[in-house]
């Protein structure tokens, strides 16, 4: 398995291109399955999940094609890709691809309003706390789907195709959001979704599914309202950029100190995470080509954050800010209240010399002058960044195992820290 050497120390001084969401692109190639006209979608990060679910789209008839290079692209931007599904050969999404990301269970609501039937293993993903898909199998049973659960399948059927409901969720939850907008898109009559997401990838997935012909009001919003179509027509639409990857490079250099510009950032895409950056001394500003974000002189501050569901300071970059936090001058809380098992980079920063106490679901890190680097192991996908902002501060050298969770969700992460001064590489598996 490859490795991440990194040798700490260096501030960060330079560009960094953010990539579209990886949040939002997994739900967009899933609306492909409500369509039988291309939909084309610009901006798409390159990334492990994307290809694995290519390869899940496929098996149930999905065509995609990849466009090459163009006259005027900026030598990184992101990939078009365009997915055809004219017919539906296959309505079960298998147990040896679902098992490997869990978005992909999120093919039940388009498989399900369009062809009114499904088959899909129940997921796997990050291990990060036990995350059930009740609410999301609720959605579809408000919809008019019936159930059951058999041999590790959801097997859901709507003979007569899918109605409109009222979907009151109990809890906010991004993929019962993704799942019932989708379903309900296709609906017969009107559908009223209450404490709906509010996070920007839903209101990406509703402004593509709009251009595709779906009738959808207040996404963004915690209510919104579908009225269902027959069909959806094809569409071409631009993947927003990844403001967790943003979060994650402005935490790295707040932590390493330097001045990085996050081309094509948007501060309103960050509200509660760039002011808890100013609390804890880093200059951020807005200007026309992206976020810049700088700490040159001055110490750390401790700033205590707790997790909620957008606006609020996201789940996603709880590990990241725990990082930074680990050389604040002081003592800081951060509290978890979405995933209860999210905590499990601590034991691996604490090989850095971080010095961090959990309490049900708060982390008190002590804040240290120094970290010294040492081999750590990456737990999931977040967790593993949060080791390399670490690494990037610490003296010494780190070796990042376990890797491929940082493929899954950052697109040339070396790439993008080695243009900004920092001592990165990989160290592939010879083979
Ligand atoms: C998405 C994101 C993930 C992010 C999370 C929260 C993608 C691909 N993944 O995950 O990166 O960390 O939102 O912002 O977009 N829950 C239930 N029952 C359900 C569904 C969820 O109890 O049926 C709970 C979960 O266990 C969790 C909370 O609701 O405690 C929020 O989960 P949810 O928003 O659904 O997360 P995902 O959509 O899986």
């Amino acid at each position: 398995m490859d490795r991440i050497r990194i040798v700490g120390g260096k501030p960060l001084n330079g560009t960094i291109p953010v990539s579209g969401a990886k949040n939002a692109a997994l739900p967009l190639m899933i609306a492909s399955l409500l369509t039988r006209e291309t939909l084309t979608l610009e901006n798409v990060p390159r990334l492990a999940d994307v290809n694995l679910l290519i390869r899940i789209l496929g098996n149930q008839g999905v065509d995609y094609r990849l466009d090459g290079k163009r006259v005027g692209d900026a030598p990184h931007a992101g990939q078009t890709i365009h997915l055809d599904a004219p017919t539906i050969v296959d309505t079960t999404a298998p147990y040896d691809l679902v098992s490997r990301m869990r978005a992909s269970f999120w093919v039940i609501a388009p498989l399900l309003a369009r062809m009114g039937e499904a088959k899909v293993s129940l997921p796997g993903g990050c291990a990060i706390g036990t995350r059930p898909v009740d609410l999301l199998l609720m959605a579809l049973e408000k919809l008019g789907a019936d159930l059951e659960i058999d041999s590790g399948y959801v097997i859901a059927k709507a003979k007569k195709g899918l109605r409109g409901g009222e979907i009151d969720f109990p809890k906010v939850t991004v993929g019962g959001t993704h799942t019932a907008l989708m379903a309900a898109s296709l609906a017969h009559g009107s559908t009223l979704i209450k404490n709906a997401a509010c996070e920007p990838e839903v209101r990406d997935l509703a402004d593509c599914l709009v251009k595709m012909g779906a009738r959808i009001k207040g996404a963004g919003t915690s209510t919104i309202e579908i009225e269902g179509v027959a069909s959806l027509s094809g569409a071409r639409h631009a993947v927003l950029p990844d403001r967790i990857e943003a979060g994650t490079y402005a935490f790295a250099v707040a932590m390493t100190g330097g001045e990085i510009l996050l081309e094509g950032a948007d501060e309103s895409l960050l509200p509660v995470v760039l002011d808890v950056l100013r609390e804890t001394g880093a200059r951020v500003e807005q200007t026309s080509r992206g976020l810049i974000v700088a700490r040159n002189g001055g110490g750390i501050k401790p700033v205590d954050i707790i997790t909620e569901p957008f606006p609020g300071f996201p789940t996603d970059l709880q590990a990241q800010f725990m990082a930074l936090m680990t050389r604040a001058e002081g003592t800081s809380h951060i509290t978890e209240t979405i995933f209860e098992n999210r905590f499990m980079h601590v034991q691996e920063l604490a090989r850095l010399g971080a010095r961090i106490r959990l309490a049900g679901d708060v982390a008190i890190v002590e804040g240290r002058e120094k970290l010294k680097g040492a081999p750590v192991m990456a737990t999931d996908l977040r967790a593993s960044v949060s080791l390399v902002i670490a690494a990037l501060a610490a003296e010494g050298e780190t070796l990042v195992h376990r890797v491929y969770h940082l493929d899954r969700g950052f697109e040339r992460l070396e790439e993008k820290l080695q243009a900004c001064g920092a001592q990165v590489e990989r160290l592939r598996e010879p083979g």
